[in-house]
Formats: structure tokens, sequence, C-alpha cells
């Protein structure tokens, strides 16, 4: 399941509902930086880190290597689910390769974002960047730290040292104490997280192995991807279905499907490039008032537009996706018409493709095909018969811009709003 546009496309909804045909589901990357609603019966679940499946007691979940995770939001989110009756301590296997966020990094993605003033990214400030970047220098503590009270004291301390500086003679703030740190780690979090940690690889290879189905989540989206997106203004993970690979530990010739969801409108969080933007605009407002573009996570108001079919066109080929769900199509219930981005204009020049250069991107002015609108509400639709008329000649006309079906349709949060149309 990879989202196909700039996040909160709604992938926890349709990661849950197809958790149920698969024994497991994998996070493959992202942080706490995400944020999936699921709606079941009634109850609204907001996960972070763990994969979005764990509302089914049959699924065994996984947090692959490519995650990076704050250990004190884990274990408050096992303990929010298990005060909900949801019970995944036994369930859930952490990779031991995955790298553990720690108060530093938070620190220092707010530090970095003030930093940069009016040029700042937006990040959600959860110390997404700062652990990646560590990792990929090399100076990451891994969940398996946590295990060797040896190991973990001397990277800690070793990392502490540059940090500290950069800290105190930076930004001018106070040092993190080593011993407060090992203390709280090795005393509090390591006990708790021990038990989860586990080698996922195997995990996942074996239930591939017996014929197991094994979905793979990802967080953020194709838009935000760190090769892909539109950087900087992007997350520091692989999103996209490759990022699936590295994250869990498999290969290529393992995935089988590619799901990727998009909404039926677009929305951006934080700063960066988005050709069809509305900015300032009544339909603007009733995308937002209609879809609770707020963040989950952040609360912060997300930025909204049409839907774009050039984005989605590249998504395609960026994932091989081979259909895309569509979520929040029932928001769209109150507009007289709708648009479509399906080409852009770059000064005075028609491209029906992204642009790889920004600079052609942010003068990109979107090509609009105009449809009009159903004015029926769809929230009660799940059969194919009820998504008819002008809806489904929406649905329809994204499926040819796109080139892939569209299988699932959203038609609300609840678990069981939604409208299968079938592949192919
Ligand atoms: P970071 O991932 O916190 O470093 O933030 C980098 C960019 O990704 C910012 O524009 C965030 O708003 C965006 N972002 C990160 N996670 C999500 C998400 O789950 N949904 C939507 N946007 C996100």
């Amino acid at each position: 399941m990879v989202g196909t546009q700039w996040g909160d496309e709604g992938k926890g909804r349709f990661t849950d509902l197809l958790s149920k045909g698969s024994s497991m589901v994998v996070r493959y990357q992202g942080g706490h930086n995400a944020g999936h609603t699921i709606v079941v019966n009634g109850q609204s679940y907001a996960l972070q880190l763990i994969p979005s499946g764990v509302v089914w007691d049959h699924v065994t979940c996984v947090i692959g290597n490519g995650v990076v995770i704050d250990p004190l939001v884990l274990l408050a989110e096992l303990d929010g689910l298990v005060a909900r009756g949801v019970d995944a301590f036994d369930r859930l296997v952490v990779s031991g390769n995955a790298h553990l966020i720690l108060p530093y990094h938070q620190q220092l993605d707010a530090l970095t974002e003030r930093h940069l003033g009016k040029n700042k990214l937006g990040t959600t400030k959860r110390g997404i960047g700062p652990a990646y970047a560590d990792k990929a220098q090399r100076v990451g503590i891994r969940v398996q730290d946590l295990l060797d009270s040896r190991i973990f004291k001397e990277k800690l301390s070793l990392v502490l040292k540059e940090k500290n500086a950069v800290l105190t003679r930076v930004y001018n703030r106070l040092p993190i104490d080593l011993d407060d740190l090992v203390e709280r780690y090795l005393g509090e979090v390591a006990p708790r997280v021990g038990p989860l940690v586990g080698d996922s690889v195997n995990v996942v290879h074996d239930a591939l192995a017996g014929g197991q189905e094994v979905l793979l989540e990802g967080a953020q989206a194709t838009f935000l991807d760190l090769d892909h997106g539109t950087y900087p203004f992007v997350t520091s993970s692989n999103p996209v279905a490759g990022g699936a690979c590295t994250g869990a530990g498999i290969g290529p010739r393992d995935i089988s499907r590619v799901v990727g969801v998009a909404k039926a409108y677009v929305t951006r969080v934080g700063a960066g490039p988005f050709p069809t933007e509305l900015t300032g605009t009544d339909e603007g407002e009733l995308m937002v008032d209609r879809g609770h573009e707020f963040g989950t996570n952040t609360g912060r108001r997300r930025r909204p537009g049409w839907f774009d079919a050039v984005m989605l066109r590249h998504a395609v080929r960026l994932n091989s996706l081979s259909e895309v769900a569509l979520t929040k199509l029932d928001v769209l219930d109150a507009f007289s018409s709708v648009k479509v981005c399906v080409a852009y204009e770059v000064r005075g020049r028609r491209v029906d493709h992204l642009p790889y250069h920004q600079s052609d991107l942010h003068d990109a002015v979107p090509v609009y095909e105009e449809l009009p609108g159903w004015g029926t509400d769809l929230t009660d639709a799940t059969e194919v018969h009820q998504l008819a008329g002008r809806a489904r000649d929406y649905v329809d006309f994204l499926a040819e811009q796109v080139g892939v079906p569209i299988h699932l349709v959203g038609v609300g949060p609840g678990r069981e709003q939604y409208v299968d149309l079938g592949v192919g």
C-alpha cells in the first residue's frame, strides 16, 4: 500500500480493510510523523507507528528495519491500544535493525526548522530527518542496541559529544545528560521493548514461504519520497514501493500487487510546490471542511487542491502500481462541478508528464477538464450500482487518465464505507 500524492490519502483505512485477508502487515519506512486513522464500529484509532492491520487480532504486525522508532511513542501507542481492548504486545515484531529516534533528534528537528526561518520545510518535528541522517552517517543507534547496555552506553556517549556541541555552541541550548538518558532508556524502555524485538526479515520470509499473504504498508507518500518527491520538501525515507523492499528486507519478485492510494482530490501539509492548490477559494474551504483536512498528528490545516492526474501517472510509474484505491469521494458530493488536472502548461508549453526540473513544476499551470458534480450523498454506497451516474463518470475519468484500474472507492471513514469495483 503506497500513498500516491503528498500523504494523508487515507492509506490506513484501506490497509485495515485489506488486512482482513492477510496474516501479516509490515510497516516499511517513516516513523511517528505518520498518522493513520481507522474507524471500526464507530471507534476511531489513530496510529502512528503500529501497522494499520493491528485492529484485526489474526494479524501479526511487523515494524521493519526501514522505520525510525521513538520507543516512548511505540510503548504509549501499544498501551493506548490495550486500554481499548486491542492487545498487540504478543503479535508485534520490531526489527532490531530499525533505528531509534532519541530526544536530541526531535530537538534538532525543531531547531533546524527555526533556523531555516521562512525557508523551513514544515516538518512534523518528530525527529525523522535527524534520525535518518544519523543512520546514513552511521552514527545512529538501533533498536538492537537497547539489548546490550554496554554498546548502548558506548554509542550514546560518542554521539552525544557531537550532538551536545551542536546544541550548545550552534544553537545555544543546554546539553543533554548522558546518564539521564542511559538510565531512562535502559531502565524503563529496554525492558519493555526488548521482548518485542525480533528477526523481522526472517519472520516475513517464513510467512511468505508458508504461502501467507503479507501486506506492506507505506507511510507518507510518493511525492514526499526523498528521491522522487519535491525535494527538499520531502520526508527523509522512501515511501515508494521500492522502499518496501529495503525497508522490509524482501526482493522485488516477492511483491505481487501494488495498490496506490489516492484521495479524490489532493492535500498537502508543510511547504513545497503544489500545482493544483486552491488558495483562498470557497472550493478549497469546502474541501478542507468536508474532508476534515487537519493533520491527525500535528493538527495542521492541510492545503487543498484538485485531483492531479499528471502526478498520478508519474506515481504509477514510480511504484509500478497495479491499481488505485480512491478515498474520500464523498467529500466531493457537495460540489456542483469537479476539476481534474490532465496536463500542465509550463511557460506556454503543454506537458503531459511531471517536469523533472522543479523550477518547471513551480511554474506549472494546471490544464483542467471540468466535470459536472453528482449532487448525491454517496456515504451509504456499498454496491457498485450505488456508485452510478456522474460520480461513476468521475471515477472512470480518473482511471482513464491515470492508466490503471480504480479498484476500491472509499465513501466515508468507516471500515465498511467503500465500493469494490473489482480489478480490470
Ligand atoms: P518530516 O517527515 O517530519 O521530516 O516532514 C517532512 C515533510 O513531510 C513535511 O512537509 C511534513 O508535513 C510531511 N509529512 C511527514 N509525514 C507526513 C504524513 O504522514 N502525512 C502528510 N505529510 C507528512
